[in-house]
């Protein structure tokens, strides 16, 4: 198998939603698939690359890569994912492919929480997850490429180019959400990559064929220099 730029370099890519739990019945999740993700961790390992997929709560099978190597975590919760993330470093190429919770509830009440009589409303109280791409982002262990993706309803560019900036990464894959044929749970979607002087609209295409095209990308901007693996994990 011949993968070009990616070939012996450590891909970490997180993929599917993860899901706060509120008690020992119900949580808070969204409707991420896995799709993207999924899509992105198979072609990183047809290039060749030792890819590890940290997944969120997902129905799909694990990519059979054929000769490829693809070692797959499943976690639940967004600080789950966080830890998996940071215990798979070093790392040459991280993608945030994942819907990770930004909020998650301040304390899982240990029996389920009952309708209580007198009372219209439930009032939860949530608190900020860990950011895992701004703490990739100043790890000593810093991935030396970081893509985020960002989901967005409106104003895709504006939102897009805030996180790349804010959460310090290399590239950031946006994509519209809320719409038929793209983002959540659909088989295609559409991209437009930004990074420094970059703004590249990718599809509409199948997950399959955006995960390749992304990879050439990252494959192009790949720095040349030092590699995860020759570095003590
Ligand atoms: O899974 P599918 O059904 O195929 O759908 C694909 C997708 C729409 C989920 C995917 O293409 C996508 O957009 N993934 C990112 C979704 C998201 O959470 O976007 P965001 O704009 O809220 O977050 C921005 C970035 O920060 C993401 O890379 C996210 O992984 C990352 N993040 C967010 C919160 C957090 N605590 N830590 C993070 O690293």
């Amino acid at each position: 198998m011949s993968g070009g730029a990616l070939a012996g370099r450590h891909v970490v890519v997180s993929a599917g939603p993860t899901y706060e739990d509120i008690d020992p019945v119900r949580f808070l999740g969204n409707r991420s698939s896995g799709k993207m993700g999924f899509a992105i961790a198979a072609a990183a390992a047809a290039r060749a690359a030792p890819v590890t997929l940290i997944s969120g709560p997902v129905t799909l099978p694990t990519p059979d890569t054929g000769s490829g190597s693809l070692h797959r975590i499943d976690v639940r919760s967004a600080a789950q994912m966080h830890a998996a993330v940071i215990g798979a470093l070093p790392a040459d190429i991280y993608i945030g492919a994942a819907a990770v919770a930004d909020y998650t509830p301040a304390r899982v009440a240990a029996e389920k929480i009952k309708k209580s009589s007198g009372s219209d409303g439930l009032t939860l109280q949530l608190v900020r997850t860990r950011d895992i791409l701004a703490d990739l982002a100043v790890h000593p262990h810093r991935p030396g490429l970081l893509v985020g993706f960002a989901a967005e309803t409106e104003e895709v560019e504006r939102h897009a180019r805030g996180k790349l900036a804010a959460k310090q990464l290399d590239l950031i894959a946006a994509n519209r959400v809320g719409v038929a044929g793209s983002g959540f749970e659909s088989d295609d979607n559409a991209l437009v990559i930004y990074g420094s002087g970059l703004a590249l609209s990718l599809g509409p295409a199948s997950k399959h064929e955006l995960a390749a095209q992304l990879l050439e990308l990252i494959c192009q901007r790949m720095p040349a220099a030092t590699r995860a693996s020759d570095s003590t994990r």
